[in-house]
């Protein structure tokens, strides 16, 4: 499910690498949860910064895996004995990224069970492109 906020600023951002961060985290909410979990990517404005919500209404993380998703080679009790088990990197990656733009990266747990992966990228004024001259 779509859900974005009518009238979204344009960001300077390098694009490839949020695109990265927003693969990673759909791809994090299709592996980690059971086949048919509801997946949902929802961006807003609030406080000047773009906030985009990838999350799910699978399993619960447990808040002592708030921070711990985040580090590197980190993977839940699940991934390490699964089969399609990867290595553990990509959420440290994305809030590399994410940091990279001065931005922030959280998660959220969703009440009745779910996870949601947020991001904050800072708006800037972007400068006008100045007309040509005739
Ligand atoms: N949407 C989610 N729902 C539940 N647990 C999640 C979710 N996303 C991540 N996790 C947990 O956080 C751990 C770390 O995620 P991360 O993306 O860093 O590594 P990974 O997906 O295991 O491997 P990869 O390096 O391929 O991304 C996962 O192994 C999983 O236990
Ligand atoms: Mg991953």
């Amino acid at each position: 499910v779509i859900d974005l906020q009518a009238d979204l600023p344009l960001l300077r951002v390098d694009a490839a690498l949020v695109a990265q961060v927003l693969t990673n985290l759909l791809e994090n909410a299709a592996r980690h949860t059971r086949s048919g979990t509801l997946i949902r990517l929802r961006a807003h404005v609030h406080n000047a910064e773009l906030v985009t919500v990838v999350e799910d209404l699978g399993a619960e993380l447990s808040p002592a895996d708030f921070e711990r998703v985040f580090e590197k080679f980190h993977r839940g009790a699940e991934e390490q004995v699964g089969a399609g088990a990867g290595p553990g990197l990509g959420l440290s990656i994305c809030r590399a990224i994410v940091a990279l733009h001065r931005g922030r990266m959280w998660v959220e747990q969703i009440a009745g069970g779910g996870t949601s992966f947020r991001f904050a990228l800072p708006i800037e004024q972007v400068p006008e492109v100045p007309a040509e001259a005739p």
